[in-house]
């Protein structure tokens, strides 16, 4: 299948003010589009801010690109969050419910993976993670 990426802002996530600035693109892309159904909306923050949150949390500082693609009648929306951290470091456990290194809840990747329609977690060679989440809408 052939994804054009139609649309893709990233913000720099190193305090709150980074985390307000995407929940922002996400509003305004959804906007642009003309989708106003609360839920999708309340989904898409919700992978926002887990996402920012475990950069702030894990990483320490980072990035967080929205991008919109268009395949077969729909808008994808993929949300990527890279940082340069320590990565992660159980891959596998990292998205079993109540897992965490640092005494959370350990749902968060959990929760986007019940909400969303894809999800990828990686580690980049140069250290760091990065964190892949599509959702279809
Ligand atoms: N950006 C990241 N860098 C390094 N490790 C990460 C990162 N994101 C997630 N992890 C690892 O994956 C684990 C699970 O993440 P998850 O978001 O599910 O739980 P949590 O952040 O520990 O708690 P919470 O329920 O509050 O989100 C984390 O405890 C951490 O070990
Ligand atoms: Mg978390």
């Amino acid at each position: 299948m052939q994804l054009g990426l139609t649309e893709k802002r990233c913000v720099t996530v190193a305090d709150r003010e980074g985390l307000c600035q995407a929940r922002g693109a996400v509003r305004n892309m959804l906007e642009a589009i003309g989708i106003s159904s609360e839920v999708i909306l309340a989904q898409l923050l919700t992978i926002v801010d887990e996402l920012g949150n475990n950069i702030l949390r894990h990483g320490g500082r980072g990035r967080l690109c929205i991008a919109t693609a268009r395949a077969a009648g729909r808008t994808g929306f993929r949300i990527t969050a890279e940082d340069r951290g320590a990565g992660i470091t159980d891959l596998p456990k990292a998205l079993t419910p109540g897992y965490s290194e640092d005494k959370g809840m350990g749902m968060g990747l959990n929760l986007l993976r019940a909400i969303s329609d894809d999800i990828v977690i990686a580690n980049q060679l140069t250290g760091g993670a990065v964190i892949e989440v599509w959702k279809w809408i």
